[in-house]
């Protein structure tokens, strides 16, 4: 049970949640006041299309892997089957969901702050399907496949509908040279992107309000982007966090929404169309 001053504002309760419309009103007022917005995203921006967070316990199939021991190239190494079946499901799943509230709302807020930058450590293109432009993916897209070395330049993508190859027996061959294809992800003990994090450290440096929505901001470098926007010393960022829980972003966050995005993002998006409007 959170407890809040109900003097100042109304509660609306969602679930066990409480979302102040206090805290809607100071973020509305942070976005429109702000310059230059960067958004980090996690996982968690996707859990009301029905994709589960990485640390949810995976339901069905997966419930008895750890993620974590999934997402790595020894996994791969060791039984690229396993692997490559268990990013064949959640590829399936990713391209079977839509955008939730949460994200349209998103997009419409590039209307009001055309520079804005979506960072996102999702391989999900639901913000892309939603409508933002300007997204880096700091850990790789689900959608794309490459070989495992590269052989034609980094990355080598592959098309796997572009030659034959037995789908219930792992991961094909490369056909050029023959080593394993594998999904465009960055898996654990991987180098990330290296244009696309120097891009996300410029933008986070520049950014004068972050925008962190659904991340326990538990991996690296991408949980460090929050607190280089905010120690920027020229140029201080303020830190705004849409998550229904604690995470290791919280000790940042100038404000904090305590609920899921896909409800609250759409009310802090009406309340900054309304001070536009003003
Ligand atoms: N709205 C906003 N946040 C939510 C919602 C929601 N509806 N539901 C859950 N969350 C929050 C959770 O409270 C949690 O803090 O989303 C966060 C999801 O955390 P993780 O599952 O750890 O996902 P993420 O932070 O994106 O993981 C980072 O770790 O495993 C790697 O590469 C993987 O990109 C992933 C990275």
């Amino acid at each position: 049970m959170l407890l809040y001053d109900t003097t100042e504002c109304s509660i609306e309760r969602i679930g066990n949640l409480i979302m102040t419309d206090s805290n809607i009103k100071q973020a509305a007022e942070a976005i429109h006041n702000a310059t230059k917005i960067a958004v980090l995203t996690g996982a968690g921006v996707s859990k009301e299309s029905g994709v589960p967070t990485f640390r949810d316990a995976l339901d069905g199939l997966w419930a008895k892997y750890n993620p974590e021991e999934l997402a790595t190239p020894m996994a791969f190494k060791a039984n690229p089957k396993l692997v490559w079946d268990w990013y064949q499901f959640r590829r399936e799943l990713a391209g079977s969901v839509k955008p939730n509230p949460g994200h349209v709302a998103l997009a419409e807020l590039h209307k009001y702050n055309p520079g804005m930058v979506v960072i996102t450590q999702n391989v999900d293109d639901l913000h892309e399907q939603a409508g933002s432009r300007k997204v880096i993916h700091l850990h790789g897209n689900i959608a794309e496949s490459k070989c495992y070395d590269n052989c034609q330049g980094t990355p080598t993508l592959i098309d796997l509908d572009s030659f034959e190859w037995d789908r219930d027996d792992g991961p094909p061959a490369c056909p050029h040279c023959g080593a394993n294809v594998r999904p465009n992800v960055v898996w654990f003990h991987e180098m990330l992107p290296e244009d696309n994090l120097s891009l996300a450290y410029s933008v986070s440096l520049q950014c004068d309000l972050m925008i962190v929505i659904g991340t326990s901001g538990l991996v690296t470098p991408a949980a460090t982007l929050p607190k280089i926007a905010k120690e920027t010393e020229d140029n201080p960022a303020k830190i705004l966090e849409i998550n229904p829980d604690y995470s290791m972003i919280t000790r940042y966050a100038d404000i904090k929404i305590e609920a899921p995005s896909g409800e609250s993002l759409p009310k802090v998006v009406a309340e900054v169309a309304k001070l536009r409007a003003n």
